[in-house]
């Protein structure tokens, strides 16, 4: 499955998300590989204290190939496709989005068909950049993260229309809901997101270990009874 993580502002918890689910995933025992396609600000690499010398750039301006970029994440079957902070958007190295469109899906190809990844997991970066919108068109299930901050709703209201015109239709997962508050606002998210043309995930709450972490390491592995982890295993449930 093709799962892709989405936003309009950062720092609503993609990173960290695809991160930790990525990690549930490979320890349900399944082969899981995550993209970083956030090239204005990628953070995969360091969340799994990754040194690459090879990354997504890379590969796209034919320095190298696919098995070169790939690294393989501890001892089971979690793999990373990092980026560096060069760019401001994939799709810069192609001619036409189009073009664009065409390579990402041959990579594609070959990490199912070859690598026989059975989960393919993008972080995108936030805003509404072309590649975000690229993924949300190849992506199986796509998922756009959000605060209850208004200027995060306001976007991810323009996101989720915007995707509507590409014939996607995007999940909107709340995150970072205070943990009190979580319950008496479960109805009222739901309402909103109906006005709005949203399909509500589940929501998740703030949790002061995942906060804690600060990026230095995946809760999954660390802390995988930890409310976040059981919200994340929820959602992957429900999904997959
Ligand atoms: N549910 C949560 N509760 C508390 N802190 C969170 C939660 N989700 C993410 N964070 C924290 O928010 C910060 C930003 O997360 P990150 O995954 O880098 O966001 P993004 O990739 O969307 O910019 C990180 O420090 C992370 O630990
Ligand atoms: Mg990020």
């Amino acid at each position: 499955m093709k799962l892709s993580f989405h936003s309009y502002k950062g720092g609503t918890g993609k990173t960290n998300l695809v991160g930790n689910a990525a990690t549930y995933l490979v320890n349900k025992g399944y082969k899981v590989c995550m993209i970083d396609m956030d090239l204005a600000g990628p953070g995969l690499y360091s969340l799994f204290n990754l040194k690459p010398n090879k990354t997504l750039t890379d590969y796209f301006t034919k320095k190298c190939s696919e098995k070169d970029m790939l690294y393989h994440i501890g001892n089971k079957e979690l793999y990373l496709i990092p980026s560096s902070a060069t760019e401001e958007d994939v799709i810069r190295f192609f001619t036409s989005p189009a073009k664009a469109k065409e390579n990402i899906l041959q990579l594609i190809a070959y990490l199912e068909d070859e690598c026989h990844f059975d989960h393919i997991l993008f972080d995108c970066s936030a805003g509404i950049l072309k590649s975000s919108l690229l993924i949300m068109n190849i992506a199986d299930f796509v998922i756009v993260v959000s605060t209850l901050d208004k200027q995060d709703i306001d976007g991810t209201y323009v996101m989720n229309e915007v995707a509507h015109k590409l014939n996607c239709k995007p999940h909107v997962l709340f995150n970072r809901i205070p943990e009190n508050k979580i319950k008496g606002m479960a109805s009222i998210i739901q309402d909103f997101g109906e006005r709005l043309g949203f399909d509500v995930l589940e929501l998740m709450s703030y949790n002061e270990t995942m906060a804690n972490t600060w990026s230095r390491n995946i809760l999954m592995d660390s802390n995988p009874d930890s409310t976040y982890c059981v919200e994340v295993s929820k959602l992957l449930e429900s999904i997959i």
